[in-house]
């Protein structure tokens, strides 16, 4: 059975002390959620103090990014084995703000994924089409070529420890959500083309979906067969929402 996953990103926002905050109110109020696993990805430098909040709760911790490379000279990086220290077993990879602003290509993200598994992490991996590019109905290709550059290299071990978020780029931060629909037809595409590399292990994958997620809209995304749970933004920032919509299954 695939899990059922509700993750927060929390991208740059919250002090460290805001975000200790935020996890804590979410251990507690999250007491009663069932058969869902939570995730939140703070900043670096909020890792371990997140982390000393999160212990011995059924919330896991994620980082946001990380570096390209194992260690040495790259000033500002942080590596993957460094972020596994901190208490994280999650990382986001591939966000369309980090493809868009940091220029991250599909090789930066084979060479980010190879340091994950090495490092004991695993990658939450974000896919999604621009808007020309839905408007121009290529959104199928696009999710499909972004697929096959990065994740169809791994090793099927690998793979299994894979989630994959799409995030229509449209959809993010614009208060525009895909339609239970939309989300469900990409969500079965992302899996058929999975399984034509992995096979029935693509049935095992958790494929979340992402932007504008929020409590009113949470249930109808949920709904669907192929919609495991959700990769949120903005909405994870206040407690009672991002309980509100680990409840929405
Ligand atoms: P949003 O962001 O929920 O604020 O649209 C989602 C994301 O970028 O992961």
């Amino acid at each position: 059975m695939r899990k059922k996953i509700v993750a927060g990103n929390w991208k740059m926002n919250t002090s460290i002390s805001e975000g200790e905050r935020l996890s804590a109110e979410i251990v507690e109020k999250s007491k009663d959620v069932d058969g869902v696993l939570l995730i939140v990805a703070p900043p670096f430098t909020h890792l371990t103090k997140v982390a000393d909040k999160l212990r011995g709760s059924r919330t896991a911790l994620s980082a946001q990014n990380c570096a390209a490379e194992t260690s040495g000279a790259y000033t500002g990086e942080v590596a993957a084995s460094m972020i596994a220290e901190t208490g994280a077993a999650y990382c986001i990879l591939g966000h369309s703000e980090r493809r868009e602003y940091y220029g991250e290509t599909d090789e930066t993200l084979n060479k980010k994924l190879r340091q994950c598994f090495a490092g004991n992490l695993s990658p939450i991996f974000c896919v999604g089409e621009k808007l020309a590019e839905r408007e121009g109905n290529r959104h199928f290709e696009v999710i499909k070529t972004q697929l096959q550059n990065t994740v169809f290299n791994l090793e099927e071990e690998d793979f299994g420890k894979v989630i994959i978020a799409y995030e229509p780029v449209w959809a993010i931060g614009t208060g525009k959500t895909a339609t239970p629909e939309q989300a469900q037809e990409i969500h079965a595409f992302i899996r058929k083309t999975l399984a034509e590399k992995f096979g029935a292990k693509a049935c095992e994958t958790s494929i979340l979906y992402g932007g504008s997620c929020n409590p009113a809209n949470a249930k109808s995304l949920f709904a669907n067969g192929d919609v495991d749970g959700g990769l949120i933004g903005g909405a994870s920032l206040k407690s009672d929402d991002f309980i509100a919509i680990a409840k929405s299954f």
